[in-house]
């Protein structure tokens, strides 16, 4: 996706076409990666799809920028009151912060993986901003074991100006989600009808693993199949990032998932959840009934 149109990172990093190398060359790495063979649980485990079946970047991120802020607060009282259990204590939240960030690392580059154009873009300057404010946090690690004296001050230094970086950076990373919709749930909005409503679809039409497209009348795209004799109904609009399931293949199991293609997102059929990411969301899932004209009405069901 590459909306965003009209904030201040887009009217930035659309003209930064400088980014591009070094978006083209994160992207050979990640994605090279995630074409070995096995590596896949590990993906839907840094998007978020398993366990979690939420982002997990935001929540990780929350952890390490929170982290890092006290650690910086933490120094401001030490220079304060020259209290030595404070300098103990900055020390250790930092050692947990980067512990964090490593996390937030690889589930933001994951994610970023699957994003376009100016979005992309927008990405990897906040990722390179966020791994320059992580060498910076290192190397305030590396100087305050067994540092004293000038080589503290200049790690206490060093970690301020990473942090000042940090929120800077974090703009960026705010703006993915804000200004662009990285990862937000394209279903999130979508009016389902809670009573029995028709469609034009009839049952007896339905081929066996054969989606059709069917509208609500509030405009919800229906993912409606037939599957060893069973009919299912779901949201056709991949929560991902808005892919048209029905163009989709079945894979997995008994051929019960179907497979975003954009970017590989796995639905199960029967109970509408995100088996593999980077979709996070389920879609939404809905009963149907034939009516007496032959035609299926369907419901929203959770
Ligand atoms: S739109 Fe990205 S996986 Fe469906």
């Amino acid at each position: 996706m590459s909306g965003g149109r009209n904030t201040l990172g887009h009217d930035l990093v659309k003209r930064w076409g400088w980014l591009d190398p070094f978006a083209n060359f994160f992207g050979a790495i990640v994605g090279g990666f995630y074409k070995v063979p096995g590596t896949h649980p590990l993906k839907d485990l840094l998007h978020g799809t398993w366990p979690l079946h939420h982002p997990l970047h935001p929540a990780v991120t929350d952890l390490t920028i929170g982290g890092y802020t006290a650690m910086v607060a933490l120094d401001v009282l030490y220079v304060v009151t020259d209290e030595p259990g404070l300098l103990r204590a900055a020390d250790f939240v930092l050692v947990v912060s980067f512990i964090t960030s490593l996390g937030s690392i690889l589930s933001g580059f994951t994610d970023w993986n699957e994003t376009y154009d100016t979005e992309r873009r927008n990405g990897i300057f906040h990722g390179l901003l966020m791994t320059v404010a992580s060498v910076g946090f290192l190397l305030s690690l590396w100087l305050r074991v067994g540092a004293a004296g000038d080589a503290r001050a200049s790690a206490i230094v060093i970690s301020t100006v990473a942090w000042l970086l940090m929120l800077f950076a974090s703009y960026f990373g705010g703006e993915m989600t804000f200004g662009f919709g990285t990862e937000v749930n394209r279903q999130a909005w979508s009016e389902v009808p809670e009573k029995w409503e028709p469609t034009e679809v009839t049952a007896a039409s339905l081929e066996d693993r054969k989606p059709v497209v069917a509208k609500t009348k509030s405009g919800v795209d229906l993912f409606i199949v037939s599957l060893d004799g069973s009919v299912y109904v779901m949201g056709n609009t991949c929560t991902h990032a808005g892919g048209p399931l029905n163009e989709g293949k079945f894979v997995g199991k008994d051929r019960c998932e179907i497979q975003c293609p954009w970017h590989g997102s796995r639905f199960c059929v029967k109970d509408a959840s995100a088996r593999g990411g980077p979709a996070t969301f389920g879609e939404p899932r809905f009963e149907s009934r034939v009516a007496g004209n032959g035609r299926l009405e369907v419901r929203f069901k959770g």
